[in-house]
């Protein structure tokens, strides 16, 4: 019984040596350590021998057993192996090719200068108001001190899109939502911004486009002052273009706001010494603002004897157009690769 064994185990590992598939494999296994293989039928005459025998040749089988279940874990792992290695040598990799450039997408300039607009108001405790971009002529207008006919509408040439007793058009100007955001907060002070897109009847050149974006922005309280509007304009302007960037201040004309203004900041390109971009002024006009009159606070429902307020209009566009010196605005809704893969 014990030569049984061992010529068993020696014919296992004799016949396991040349198999390299696994079909053959998994017959050698069903033969030899098998439920029903050779191995266990052998055990199975263990109980028929004399007992003197027995420990012995239970022994054995037990290092049988275990030698050849050893063997074929073994063969199964340098078959991976070698399917491994053999897989690699047909097909080689270079790991000197270079790589395959991936198209990523990226933020629209427009989306950009939008978004970094957004942060420095938030950090200055403007918060997002958003309004509607199809109005009535009353909010766009009339509400604004601009009444019907007043020649003061040649500067915001209109799509009007139906004309009802209530005329509804194509907001020229995210001014309206000053009066939403008023009647919407009122009785509370106010300090938010309106972004969103904007539209006017206009020729299409690289100057102007029918549609583009503007911010707004509108603070109302007790005791807001001039003072408060130059100085939150002057730390915007820091915060966008550097803390050195000079501003100044000009009288304007506004019908929603008394007194009204503009602010310039110092020519980016040529810091003030005169140059095309900034028409050798050394200045460029960045937004319009001023106090918010006293009709407009009324028409929020504000009332003008106990609170004021300052607004502000800026085009991001524009603002856009300066820093990376797009000369031509009809860029932005051209949907040119070659324009909006240089952001
Ligand atoms: N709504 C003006 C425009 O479209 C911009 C503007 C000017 C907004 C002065 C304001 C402001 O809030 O105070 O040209």
């Amino acid at each position: 019984m014990l030569d049984q064994l061992n010529q068993l185990r020696d014919n296992a590992l004799q016949e396991l040596e040349p198999i390299w598939d696994s079909a053959p494999l998994e017959a050698w296994r069903v033969k030899y350590i098998g439920r029903k293989g050779a191995l266990a039928q052998a055990m199975e005459q263990l109980g028929a021998l004399p007992k003197a025998e027995r420990g012995a040749v239970g022994k054995l089988a037990n290092e049988v057993k275990t030698a050849l279940e050893s063997a074929f874990a073994a063969k199964t792992g340098q078959m991976q192996q070698r399917a491994l290695s053999e897989s690699l040598e047909s097909e080689p990799l270079d790991v000197t090719l270079p790589g395959r450039p991936r198209a990523r997408g990226r933020l629209h300039p427009a989306t950009a200068v939008m978004r970094e607009i957004y942060r420095i108001w938030g950090d200055m405790g403007f918060q997002i108001f958003r309004t509607r971009e199809v109005e009535t002529d009353e909010m766009n207008f009339q509400l604004l001190n601009i009444p019907r006919f007043h020649p003061a509408r040649d500067n915001w040439s209109t799509f009007y899109i139906a004309d009802s007793d209530q005329r509804v058009l194509l907001r020229t100007h995210t001014s309206p939502g000053q009066i939403r955001a008023m009647r919407a907060l009122h009785p509370n002070p106010i300090r938010v911004i309106l972004p969103g897109m904007c539209y006017r009847y206009e020729q299409i050149t690289a100057r102007s486009e029918i549609q583009f974006y503007q911010v707004e922005g509108l603070a109302v309280g007790h005791n807001i002052t001039f003072a408060d509007l130059k100085g939150t304009l002057t730390e915007f302007a820091r915060r966008l273009y550097g803390e050195n960037i000079q501003t100044r201040f000009r009288a304007d004309h506004f019908p929603f706001t008394e007194p009204s203004m503009e602010m310039d900041v110092e020519c980016i390109i040529c810091h003030g010494a005169g140059c095309p971009v900034c028409k050798q002024t050394g200045w460029l006009e960045i937004l319009g603002s001023g106090m918010v009159h006293p009709d407009v606070l009324r028409n929020g429902g504000y009332d003008p004897a106990e609170w004021s307020g300052f607004a502000f209009g800026m085009g991001p566009q524009r603002i856009a157009m300066l820093k990376h010196r797009i000369d031509d605005i009809r860029y932005f809704w051209g949907n040119d690769l070659r324009f909006l893969e240089q952001f």
